[in-house]
């Protein structure tokens, strides 16, 4: 299989929220590739953020200085599903992906996102099983696996994701399909090429990006680890 380009994705959730506009722009401005929204609802799990008219408010702010559509990848972790995932492709999501055990319908959640124009994609907590994938991965457009338990930025990298990752590659690669490979939470830049490695090829980074005052010197920095 010839390289993957990888996509940087700096997650909102650790953005300032009084200015989110002007950081979605900031942000493509220091090189990010996709835009992550973290939809949480306060049921599955224990935190609450923003909504599609949030994601809708931003749409026309995400696009690069020569007018380039940047994706706005939306993680839903909600419970149920459906009703918002249509909210979001309606708001201008590109990308929708949600936790399978949040779905009672899984293929028809997918069948849904994908219907109203956008990519879809599956969600797997750190001890979430990847049975589905067998019944789901000539559907998918996405496969994101957590590192973190999902409800907060700012937590550590779990290990044991590097085996999924190695794992979820393989499905892939077998699979000869284009899906892309999503990790998601405590990716830093000296974790980074360890993620890439393991075979993600798209990284969600929320605090190690906007937790700094310089956001091209992270992005840059962790484009140099997956290039070394
Ligand atoms: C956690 C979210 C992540 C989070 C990542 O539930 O899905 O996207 O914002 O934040 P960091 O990069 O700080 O772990
Ligand atoms: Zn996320």
């Amino acid at each position: 299989m010839s390289a993957p380009t990888h996509r940087i994705a700096p997650s909102l959730l650790s953005a300032d929220f009084a200015r989110l506009g002007e950081e979605v722009r900031t942000v493509i401005a220091a090189g990010a590739d996709w835009i992550h929204f973290d939809v949480m609802d306060n049921h599955y799990v224990p935190n609450l953020s923003f909504g599609p008219m949030v994601c809708e408010a931003l749409r026309p702010h995400a696009v690069t200085a020569g007018g380039a559509r940047v994706p706005i990848d939306v993680h839903l972790m909600v419970e149920p599903v459906d009703a918002l995932a249509l909210a979001f492709a309606k708001a201008g999501a590109d990308l929708i992906s949600f936790h399978p055990d949040a779905s009672t319908h899984v293929d028809r959640t997918l069948q849904l996102i994908q219907g109203a124009g956008c990519k879809a994609g599956l969600v797997f907590n750190p001890a979430a099983s990847l049975d589905v994938l067998e019944w789901t991965i000539d559907k998918l457009d996405l496969v994101l696996l957590m590192s973190v338990n999902p409800g907060f930025g700012g937590q550590s990298f779990i290990p044991s994701t590097l085996r999924k990752l190695e794992r979820v590659r393989k499905l892939i690669d077998a699979s000869g399909r284009d899906i892309r490979l999503e990790v998601d939470g405590g990716i830093k830049t000296d974790n980074i090429r360890a993620a890439a490695d393991a075979g993600a090829d798209t990284f969600v980074a929320g605090s190690a990006i906007f937790g700094q005052p310089d956001y091209r010197a992270v992005i840059d920095a962790m484009r140099g680890r997956l290039a070394a």
